[in-house]
C-alpha cells in the first residue's frame, strides 16, 4: 500500500529524516514510535505529500508521490483519511456538520445517505447523543472520537494518524487507542500511526518501527520490541532498565 525509499528531508541544513524507508503492506497497522522531535510528523507529511523529500521515492497504491501534479494528489487523497494531531473539529458547526462536511466534498451521496452515514458513524464511537451538540461542550477525549469518526466517514483506504493519544489522560488515551483497533478490524483499513505512547502502539500496531536519529533504526512486533538490545527501543520497552 506504502512504500518509503531512502528519503532524505532536510530544513535548510538540518537534516531531518535520512534512508528512511518503509514498507506499509495492504490491511496492515504500522506504528512510528519515537521521541518527541524526531521527524514523525514530518515523515507522514512527506507520505501524503505535503513535504517534498529531496531524494527517494514514496510509492502510495502504487503511484508515485514526489512530483506528482496536484490534482492527481487530490485524487490520490481521496483514498486518504486523517486524525492530526492539533487538527481538530470546526468549532462554529455541529457534531453532525463537522461529519457531514467530508461526505459532501468526497462522495455522491443523497441527504438520506448523507445522514444515514453520520448517525451510523456516531454510533459507531458511541456518540449519537451528541449529534446536536458544538463541539465546545464536549470532553477531550468525546473531541478524539468524532475526530476518528470523522476522519474514516468516507472509508478511506489508508488512514493516517498523527499522536492520536496526545494530551488525553492514561484512561481515555486506552479507550482511543482501543477504538482505533476496533475501527481497523471492522473495515480492514491500511494505517499509519505516528506516537510516542508505547500503549497505543501496543494496541494499534501489528507492526512497529522505531524512528531515531533521522532513521528507522528497528522493525517488528510488540513481542520483538520487548527483546530488543537497542538502547533507544530499550529505553521505550523497558524503562527500568534502560
Ligand atoms: N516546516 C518546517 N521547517 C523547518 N523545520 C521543521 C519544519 N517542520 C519540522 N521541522 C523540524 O523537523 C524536526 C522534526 O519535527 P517533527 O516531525 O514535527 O517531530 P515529531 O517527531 O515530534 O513529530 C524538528 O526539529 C522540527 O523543528
Ligand atoms: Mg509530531
Amino acid at each position: 500500500m506504502i512504500d518509503v525509499k531512502d528519503i532524505l528531508i532536510r530544513f535548510e541544513d538540518h537534516v531531518v529524516l535520512s534512508g528512511v524507508s518503509l514498507h506499509v503492506p495492504k490491511g496492515s497497522a504500522v506504528v512510528i514510535l519515537g521521541r518527541s522531535g524526531v521527524g514523525k510528523s514530518v515523515l507522514l507529511k512527506s507520505i501524503v505529500g505535503l513535504l517534498t523529500p529531496e531524494k527517494g521515492s514514496i510509492r502510495v497504491m502504487g503511484q508515485e508521490v514526489i512530483g506528482m501534479k496536484p490534482a492527481q494528489l487530490n485524487k490520490l487523497r481521496k483514498h486518504f483519511g486523517y486524525v492530526f494531531q492539533y487538527a481538530a473539529l470546526f468549532d462554529s458547526m455541529t457534531v453532525r456538520e463537522n461529519l457531514e462536511f467530508p461526505l459532501r466534498r468526497h462522495a455522491a451521496l443523497s441527504e438520506e445517505e448523507i445522514t444515514a452515514r453520520v448517525e451510523e458513524q456516531l454510533k459507531l464511537v458511541d456518540l449519537l447523543d451528541a449529534i446536536d451538540k458544538m463541539p465546545s461542550e464536549l470532553s477531550g477525549g468525546m473531541k478524539k472520537r468524532i475526530g476518528l469518526a470523522r476522519a474514516i466517514i468516507t472509508r478511506p483506504d489508508i488512514v493516517f494518524y498523527d499522536e492520536p493519544t496526545a494530551g488525553l489522560d492514561p484512561v481515555t488515551a486506552r479507550e482511543i487507542s482501543k477504538l482505533i483497533h476496533e475501527l481497523e478490524g471492522r473495515f480492514g483499513t491500511t494505517s499509519v500511526t505516528v506516537t510516542h505512547d508505547l500503549e497505543c502502539a501496543r494496541i494499534v500496531a501489528t507492526r512497529i518501527c522505531i524512528l531515531h536519529d533521522r532513521r528507522i533504526v528497528e522493525e517488528g512486533t510488540f513481542d520483538e520490541m520487548l527483546r530488543s538490545e537497542y538502547p533507544l527501543t530499550r529505553a521505550f520497552f523497558q524503562p527500568e532498565i534502560a
